[in-house]
């Protein structure tokens, strides 16, 4: 794992919009992954500005909720729209169907076009307070694929400030697996804020354990994790 410290979350922001950047002009056909939440915001922000040519590449969201439309307006495919899709021209994009009649059937079909891609050349994430990555909660398998999965209390709390009310929090998500995403060719982990600071311990100095699902990108050969000042506070100096 590669670390690298910025100040704050705009230098990140910037930092991971750059090597977003290079890797594209390396490979304008690049498959990946992208986050959603408060983290990647200002990392949308540069990728819009910067007018980042997607119109070749390929991009899978890492989870969807259970249950929402694609039109509900805190579901992830709204929430690409509002900060990728309408900005710019991506070549292809893919998010999980929460409203499939069949969610298994639903997370092979998802798993599936992700290998008819040709997998994940590239995967950026975040990292939740209890250390998952994508919707893998601690307890995850670091063997899954993407399936469904029930979200912690934890999260549905951490993520109730995005809905009206925490009562309409999905309990259940469609997400990638730790295996799918640990299949990208490289990760790119983005930790941001005070909150963040003792997962993001856990997941780089910690043993590698299903308590901490980002402690899987350990096992990594190509991981860089981008970190701002709040976030790595308690990580050993270098
Ligand atoms: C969202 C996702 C999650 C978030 C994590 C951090 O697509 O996969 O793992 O990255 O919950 O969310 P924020 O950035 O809102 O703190």
């Amino acid at each position: 794992m590669e670390i690298r410290s910025h100040a704050d979350n705009d230098a990140l922001s910037q930092a991971a919009a750059r090597l977003f950047q290079v890797q594209l002009t390396a490979n304008p056909g690049l498959v990946v992954g992208l986050p959603t939440g408060g983290t990647p915001l200002g990392f949308y922000r540069q990728v819009v500005e910067r007018q980042l040519d997607l119109s070749h590449s390929t991009a899978f969201n890492l989870d969807e909720y259970v249950g929402l439309s694609p039109d509900h307006p805190q579901s992830y495919a709204s929430y690409m729209r509002e900060n990728l899709l309408r900005h710019l021209p991506v070549g292809a994009w893919h998010i999980p169907n929460g409203q499939a009649a069949d969610l298994e059937a639903e997370c092979q079909r998802y798993e599936a076009a992700i290998s008819a891609a040709g997998g994940l050349d590239l995967v950026f994430l975040g990292i939740g307070h209890n250390g998952h990555i994508g919707f893998n909660e601690p307890g995850t398998p670091l063997d899954a694929r993407t399936r469904v999965v029930r979200l912690t209390e934890t999260t549905r709390a951490a993520n109730a400030r995005f809905f009206p009310s925490p009562a309409e929090v999905p309990t259940q998500a469609i997400s990638m697996g730790i295996k799918t995403i640990l299949s990208a060719r490289q990760v790119v982990l983005l930790a941001s804020g005070r909150g963040k600071a003792e997962a993001l311990l856990a997941a780089v100095t910690g043993p590698v354990t299903p308590a901490v699902p980002a402690s899987a990108l350990q096992t990594h050969p190509n991981v860089v994790v981008l970190v701002d000042a709040a976030a790595a506070r308690l990580l050993p100096v270098a």
